[in-house]
């Protein structure tokens, strides 16, 4: 039997109207929610997701203002654009998108951000709030798989769940989101030895290894829920880190590339922007 696919877009349409409906509350209470995103240099990709966040804040009714560097920029430029937004008490959230030209220091440009404006989850403090159970900013890509299970009442309790990719960005935080919500997590990636006999174990197995079609039909137990957090282009085309043939003939549940965890990632961006200009993680 076919997997049942999650409908990514659908969840986080209906978020968003939710989100759009607090943005004009605020705003009504006198608060102008403001996302901030930095932008240097110009890879194509970037300039994609950064055009699809401003979309999005606009149709929320959230002010968004891009800032744009040229590829060039010197460190010090940079600093003090964040040095600047996070003096603004107009601006409640700060992203900067990565990846960064090779000649910046990304880890030294995350840790200035502002913590309580960090509404990408990248800073120390956030993830090490997210580490010890304390509220804080969330990454959003893997807030927005917990989302997704949520919506369609997949159990995770007691569940093994396999994230495969250990990036700071959705690896590692996924797996602390699966273990707070009590799964029994196991974390794989590149240098894991005997990976479909681990993954064909999994209940919940997330994909996030940037590899298109890394995941086939024989890596995954009958009946799991599979997860594709890849966005890969081949030949022009856009295909998840999941062969979506094959797996979906021995999954239960399956997020499709396009039209899955993708849409949840902006959604949450949104959703942290809100909460920045409501005041949390102060
Ligand atoms: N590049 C790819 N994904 C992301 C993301 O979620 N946030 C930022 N800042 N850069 C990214």
């Amino acid at each position: 039997m076919a997997a049942t696919l999650i409908d990514g877009r659908a969840v986080a349409r209906s978020l968003k109207e939710e989100l759009s409906v607090r943005a004009s509350e605020m705003i009504a209470r006198g608060v102008m929610p403001h996302l901030a995103v930095v932008l240097v240099g110009e890879n194509p990709a970037s300039q994609v997701y950064v055009r699809n966040k401003e979309n999005a804040c606009v149709k929320a009714g959230i002010r968004s203002t891009v800032i744009r560097l040229a590829e060039d920029c010197a460190q010090q430029e940079l600093e003090d654009v964040v040095a600047s937004l996070n003096a603004d008490g107009g601006v409640h959230g700060i992203l900067v998108q990565l990846p960064l030209p090779g000649h910046l220091d990304e880890a030294r440009v995350l840790r200035m951000i502002d913590p309580n404006k960090d509404v990408d989850g990248f800073h120390a403090m956030n993830s090490g709030r997210l580490m010890n159970g304390q509220p804080g900013f969330v990454p959003c890509t893997p807030l927005g798989v917990m989302k997704l299970l949520e919506a369609y009442d997949i159990p995770v309790r007691g569940k093994h769940a396999v994230v495969i990719g250990r990036s700071n960005i959705v690896g590692k935080p996924m797996a602390m989101l699966l273990l707070a919500a009590d799964a029994t997590v196991t974390i794989c990636h590149s240098r894991t030895q005997n990976l479909a006999e681990i993954t064909r174990q999994a209940d919940i197995l997330v994909a996030a290894v940037g590899r298109a079609d890394f995941v086939t039909g024989d890596m995954v137990k009958p009946g799991a829920v599979v997860i594709d957090v890849g966005i890969n282009r081949v030949e022009g085309k856009l295909v998840g880190d999941v062969d979506f043939e094959s797996v979906s003939a021995v999954a239960g549940y399956l997020t499709p590339v396009p039209g899955g965890v993708g849409q949840m990632t902006i959604a949450m961006l949104l959703a942290n922007t809100l909460d920045a200009a409501g005041g949390r993680g102060e």
